[in-house]
C-alpha cells in the first residue's frame, strides 16, 4: 500500500515538474500566446497534480520514521517554491519563475538523497552485539516500530508476519523495495539473533 503512493508521488512530482519546466521554458523564450494556451490546457490537470501531490507528500510524511535535516530543507524548498511559481507566473516575472523551478528540482534531488540515507544504515558499535533486541532497537525500530506494527516507510506489521527464518535472514541479506540490505551492518551471528527476536513480536 504505502509502496504504491510512494510509487504515485514520484510519477505525480514528475508530471508537475515537466509541467511548470514548460511552463518556465515559455515564458523565459518570450512565448507569450503559448504559454497563455499551456497553461489553459494544463489547468484540470495540473489542479488534480497539486492535489494528489500535497495528499501522497502528506500520508508519506506521516510514515516516515524520523525528520532528517535532508526532509526538512526538502520540505522547505517545496513550501517556498509554490507560493512563489504562482506569484511569478501571475507576473510574468522569469527571475521568480527560474527560481521555483529550482527550488523544486533541488527538493526532487533532497528526495532522493534522503531515500538513500535512509536506505543505508550506519554500521553501530552495538555494546551487546549479539543481543537480537539490541539489534533490533538499532536498526529495525525506526520503520518498525517497538512492537513491530509501526509501518513506517511501507513497513510490514512484525506480528502479523510468519516469514520462516530462511526467508527473514534471505531478506536481511539482500533487502526488498524499501527494506534496507543489513548484509553489512550484520554478521551471520546477529541475523538470526535479530531473527530470532522479530518473532517474540508475533500475535500468537
Ligand atoms: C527503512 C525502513 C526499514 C528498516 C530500517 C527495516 N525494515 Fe524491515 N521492512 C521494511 C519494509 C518497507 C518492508 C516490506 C518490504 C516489501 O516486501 O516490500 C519490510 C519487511 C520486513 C520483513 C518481512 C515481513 C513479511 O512478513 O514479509 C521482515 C522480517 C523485516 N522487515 C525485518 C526487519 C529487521 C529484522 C530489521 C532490522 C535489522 C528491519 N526489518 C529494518 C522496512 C524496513
Amino acid at each position: 500500500m504505502e509502496l504504491n503512493i510512494q510509487n504515485l508521488h514520484i510519477v505525480v512530482v514528475i508530471c508537475f515538474l515537466l509541467i511548470y519546466l514548460v511552463k518556465t521554458f515559455l515564458l523565459l523564450s518570450d512565448k507569450k500566446e503559448q504559454l497563455k494556451k499551456f497553461t489553459k490546457t494544463v489547468k484540470i490537470p495540473e489542479m488534480l497534480i497539486s492535489l494528489l501531490f500535497l495528499a501522497t507528500g502528506i500520508y508519506l510524511l506521516a510514515k516516515m520514521p524520523e525528520m532528517t535535516p535532508l526532509l526538512i530543507v526538502k520540505l522547505g524548498c517545496v513550501l517556498a517554491a509554490i507560493p512563489i511559481a504562482i506569484i511569478g507566473f501571475k507576473k510574468g516575472s522569469k527571475v521568480l519563475a527560474s527560481v521555483s523551478v529550482l527550488l523544486l528540482l533541488a527538493a526532487y534531488g533532497l528526495a532522493e538523497a534522503n531515500h538513500k540515507k535512509m536506505m543505508s544504515a550506519p554500521v553501530k558499535e552495538l555494546s551487546n552485539k549479539n543481543d537480537g533486541k539490541e539489534i533490533y532497537t538499532d536498526y529495525c525500530q525506526k520503520c518498525h516500530g517497538e512492537d513491530g506494527k509501526a509501518g513506517n516507510m511501507g513497513a510490514v506489521d512484525l506480528s502479523l508476519s510468519g516469514l520462516p527464518d530462511s526467508d527473514i535472514l534471505a531478506l536481511l541479506h539482500s533487502g526488498k523495495n524499501n527494506m534496507p540490505s543489513f548484509s553489512k551492518q550484520l554478521d551471520d551471528t546477529q541475523a538470526s539473533a535479530v531473527a530470532a527476536y522479530i518473532k517474540t513480536l508475533r500475535a500468537h
